[in-house]
């Protein structure tokens, strides 16, 4: 069955939508913003309903934050009777269409429909490709499996987690999932680079000073850690902690009392620690630098997220994830890179990893004139690198069977009209065409 989710705040409509589709969806409710994407952090729709006018979080801000979770999952808003330039807001931000209130259910129904069944096809050609997502964070490869896994299991505890792995990877945005998926998630999510902070100014950076704790304390300020109560605090880079701060922590961590710089009160703090290094901290105990105690406080789970170039399916998954992204940004219709584009990734030393990926992604949008990202699209430096071309990887191949079949069923579906076998697959007629020369179908 198709999948609906209803946000408004408003009972009686809610409940009669979900009455209205209840026969012909998989439905589920949210009574708001937060209430939304808390469902989308385990559930993703083909379609969403979404009231524009909500008490605790705007339409329009519940619509960029589903787009950044799933660029691909149509949105369609209710807006208030007159207010046509709402209308025009939301479509501008990725809605797919909108309905005006007072609304005629049929009319409801045929346009939810329409959106529901392009939701569905790029949800199961993503459910082909084995791709998975928590709260944005996507991926098909076993590593990014064990990566979900693990936060799935140990987010809702408030065991402390250490992420590993190198620039770029998306240590934060697993944090941030963590915190989404923990019983903290209306709480703040505090996040602290400590590489950021010179060393002199860490321990009032994170534990506060009072009133007159040194020269300049005019007045008294909260730490980082304070701040944190009853949330999350993500504590990045630790790795360049010094040895006193690292003693102060586990003071704390022992205690979960913070002292304020020149204060004698002590004040309780319930918070959870994430942290994340991309150094090799085991070897920093080995040689003294960091405080072993101190480690296995906090490494107490670990998740290591390794490099882009050691998952090469979610090169492929990642390219199309940040093209949708991209595509709604600059308001394009790009359908894909070129097969010479694609063989490039998959030889890439990728550096930077997944955020090398998605500049040169956002990049090759931005530039494109085409519906493909050709070689000429690329970031200077990507077309300098000195890799030689492999041969095309299986995965890239067995994604390729995947698409062939989908527009094959499109096409039987639709008795080989185009242009509606188009709209089914949510592509344009212009790059369904292409496909099919592409894939010698005509
Ligand atoms: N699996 C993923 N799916 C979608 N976006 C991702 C994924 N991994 C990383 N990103 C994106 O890549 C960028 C970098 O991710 P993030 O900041 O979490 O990395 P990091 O490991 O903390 O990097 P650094 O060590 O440099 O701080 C972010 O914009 C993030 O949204
Ligand atoms: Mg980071």
């Amino acid at each position: 069955m198709k999948r609906l989710l209803i946000v408004d705040d408003d009972d009686a409509i809610r409940l009669s939508l979900a009455t209205a589709f209840k026969d012909t969806f998989e439905t589920r409710e949210a009574s708001g913003g937060r209430d939304a994407i808390d469902i989308l952090g385990e559930w993703l729709p083909d379609v969403v309903l979404l009231d524009q006018r909500m008490f605790d979080m705007d339409g329009l801000e519940t619509l960029s934050h589903i787009k950044d979770i799933d660029p691909d999952i149509p949105v369609v808003m209710i807006t208030a009777y007159g207010t046509i330039s709402d209308a025009v807001k939301a479509m501008k931000q990725g809605a797919t269409d909108y309905i005006q209130k007072p609304y005629d259910i049929e009319e409801v129904r045929i346009i939810v429909n329409r959106a529901a069944t392009i939701g569905a096809m790029k949800r199961e050609i993503k459910e082909l490709k084995g791709e998975m997502n928590m709260f944005g964070m996507v991926g098909a490869s076993e590593a990014m499996k064990d990566v979900f896994e693990t936060i799935e299991e140990f987010a809702p505890t408030d065991i402390n987690i250490l992420i590993t792995g190198p620039t770029g990877v998306g240590k934060e945005m697993a944090a941030r999932a963590i915190h989404h998926k923990s019983l903290r998630r209306e709480g703040v999510f505090v996040p602290i680079n400590l590489a950021a902070i010179p060393e002199s100014l860490m321990e009032s950076e994170l534990f506060g000073y009072d009133k007159g704790a040194f020269t300049g304390a005019s007045t008294s300020k909260a730490g980082k850690v304070e701040l944190g109560d009853k949330g999350t605090l993500f504590l990045d880079e630790i790795g360049d902690m010094g040895k006193t701060l690292q003693a102060k922590l586990l003071r704390f961590l022992e205690t979960r009392v913070v002292e304020r710089l020149g204060s004698t009160r002590y004040r309780p703090v319930d918070v959870r620690i994430i942290s994340a290094t991309n150094q090799d901290l085991s070897n920093a105990v080995d040689t003294g630098a960091f405080r072993e105690d101190l480690f296995y406080r906090l490494n107490t789970v670990y998740i290591n997220i390794p490099p882009l170039k050691e998952r090469l399916v979610d090169i492929s998954i990642l390219t199309d994830h940040f093209i949708s992204i991209y595509n709604q940004r600059f308001k394009k219709d790009i359908q894909d890179v070129s097969k010479e584009v694609m063989d490039r990734f998959l030889s890439y030393p990728w550096r930077g990893n997944v955020r090398e990926l998605m500049h040169t992604i956002e990049f090759g949008v931005a530039k494109c004139k085409q519906s493909l990202i050709s070689l000429s699209d690329l970031p200077p430096q990507m077309l300098s690198s000195q890799q030689t071309v492999n041969g095309e990887s299986a995965m890239v191949e067995e994604v390729k069977q995947l698409e062939r079949q989908m527009i094959q069923n499109a096409l039987i579906t639709t008795d080989s009209n185009r242009t509606k076998a188009a709209e089914l697959l949510g592509i344009s007629l212009r790059s369904l065409q292409y496909k099919l020369k592409k894939y010698n179908m005509v």
